[in-house]
């Protein structure tokens, strides 16, 4: 997290609450938000952003482009202004590009410099520090970028970019938005055409905007030796134009007050202006397997995304299997979706979900962990986690009759926190957890926004 280092954890108990109700707005989609500076800084001319998520996470994003040479200023109005450089006009920034939390910010920007002439050095926070780079220094390297990482391929890391950069033809090794983004954006700035291979389709908002500002870009579906695979090619030395981008809220985000209304009595909530790209949408689709109550309403179309305000009303749950195949569709959500599935009725069985071990934290420990601390029933395996719901009966939480009380471990992971603060909602006692700074990564106003749809 990109909160001073030096300030003190945050504890907070999130007690039980009454029904979700009325309408609540949640921010800007971080994916959409990061790309929008990004692309926005490669643009020459102005790009205006509304609706951009305002969270610590897309501020590094920003500051980093600011450090190499993009103009970018939020005016009264409350949108983002930036005028950008034009590809290839990256200038070498002068100090660390300083990531914090945020690993979509490290990897999409390790793509951008790796093809332009200049050096820059990348630092995280604990948890950033912490998590696999090598995964895009490997693509990278084979363009021509030169890389000096701390051990295990992590942060700290210098990467000194190419320029010119080598098109290859890469096929993703993991189903990850972060390394197809990165060998995209490198391409935008090498001669020829660069080639991402996708065996399985993970959020693609990258393609999506790219075609918005006026890049080149090929998508084609064939038959692979896992079914259908998926090739984009960028078409390289792009001219990008400045754009009008109006961000949808973050699907990620109306996550957590989905399963909050799913799982509270009585809870009848609206969640406006949600993203619903089909890349993103997995966890409802669960909910509804689950016979979760979510209705879309008002569908239409915002920034080139489907949108629809959901409603979301209690409704009694039962555990699923979840299939694997939706997981790229849900990977940030499966923290909240276990918190459904421990107060569901029967047994909710995940696998397939091992990319969890290398988010913020490692998901499905500090879940593990968490649930049973709240009195959760959870087996915890290689590739996922069995939980036994509790059949709607609120969990116990983390109070102990002897005042003693157990805080959950955040791990520096704003999805945790978030998910265990719903936990909260729906416990007897209330769920304490350790640290709340890390949430305003992803959602700074979440305790208010919940605070006003729980009446509390
Ligand atoms: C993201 C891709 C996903 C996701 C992350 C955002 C993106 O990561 O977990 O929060 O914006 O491209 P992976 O590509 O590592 O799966």
């Amino acid at each position: 997290m990109s909160a001073d280092p030096a300030s003190k954890p945050q504890p907070r108990r999130f007690r039980p609450a009454g029904p979700l109700t009325g309408r609540v707005r949640v921010p800007g989609d971080k994916s959409i938000s990061h790309r929008s500076l990004m692309f926005g800084a490669l643009a020459v001319g102005e790009t205006r952003v509304t609706g951009l998520l305002e969270g610590e996470d897309v501020l590094a994003t920003a500051a980093a482009l600011r450090a190499m040479g993009a103009s970018i200023e939020r005016r009264d109005d409350g949108a983002w202004h930036i005028n950008g450089v034009g590809v290839g006009g990256l200038l070498q920034p002068d100090g660390a590009l300083a990531m914090g939390n945020s690993g979509t910010s490290t990897r999409l920007l390790m793509g951008l410099v790796a093809s332009h002439g200049i050096c820059a050095v990348f630092t995280g926070d604990a948890s950033l520090s912490g998590r696999p780079m090598g995964r895009v220094i490997e693509p990278l390297s084979q363009m021509g970028a030169a890389f000096e990482a701390s051990p295990g391929g992590t942060l700290p890391l210098m990467l000194r970019g190419a320029h010119p950069a080598v098109p290859i033809e890469y096929r993703l090794p993991v189903a990850s938005a972060q390394v197809k983004s990165a060998v995209l954006l490198a391409g935008l700035n090498t001669a020829g055409i660069t080639g991402v291979i996708e065996p399985v389709p993970t959020r693609d908002h990258t393609e999506r905007m790219l075609r918005g500002f006026g890049a080149k870009l090929d998508v084609e579906e064939r038959d692979g030796a896992e079914g259908m695979e998926r090739v984009i090619s960028i078409h390289g030395e792009a001219d990008l134009q400045p754009q009008d981008i109006t961000v949808p809220g973050d699907p990620s985000s109306a996550a957590f007050f989905a399963v909050a209304a799913s799982v509270v009595p009585g809870s009848d909530l609206i969640i406006e202006n949600v993203g619903l790209n089909p890349t993103r949408a997995g966890l409802f689709e669960v909910l509804r397997q689950m016979g979760g109550s979510v209705e879309e309403l008002d569908r239409r179309e915002v920034g080139g995304e489907p949108v629809a305000d959901l409603r979301v009303r209690h409704a009694a749950l039962t555990g699923v299997e979840v299939d694997p195949a939706i997981a790229p569709a849900m990977i940030d959500e499966f923290p909240v979706l276990f918190v459904a599935a421990a107060l569901a009725q029967g047994t909710t069985v995940t696998r397939g979900l091992e990319e969890l071990r290398v988010k913020e934290s490692d998901r499905l420990t500090a879940m593990a962990d968490a649930l049973r601390l709240a009195g959760a029933q959870v087996e915890e395996r290689d590739d996922g986690l069995v939980i036994e719901g509790t059949g709607g009966d609120p969990l116990p939480g983390t109070s102990t009759a002897a005042g003693r009380e157990a805080e959950i471990t955040t791990h520096l992971d704003h999805r945790i926190a978030m998910s265990m603060a719903v936990a909260g909602l729906a416990s007897r006692k209330g769920v304490l957890v350790d640290d709340t700074r890390p949430i305003a990564t992803s959602f700074p106003n979440f305790s208010d926004l919940m605070a006003q749809a729980a009446g509390g």
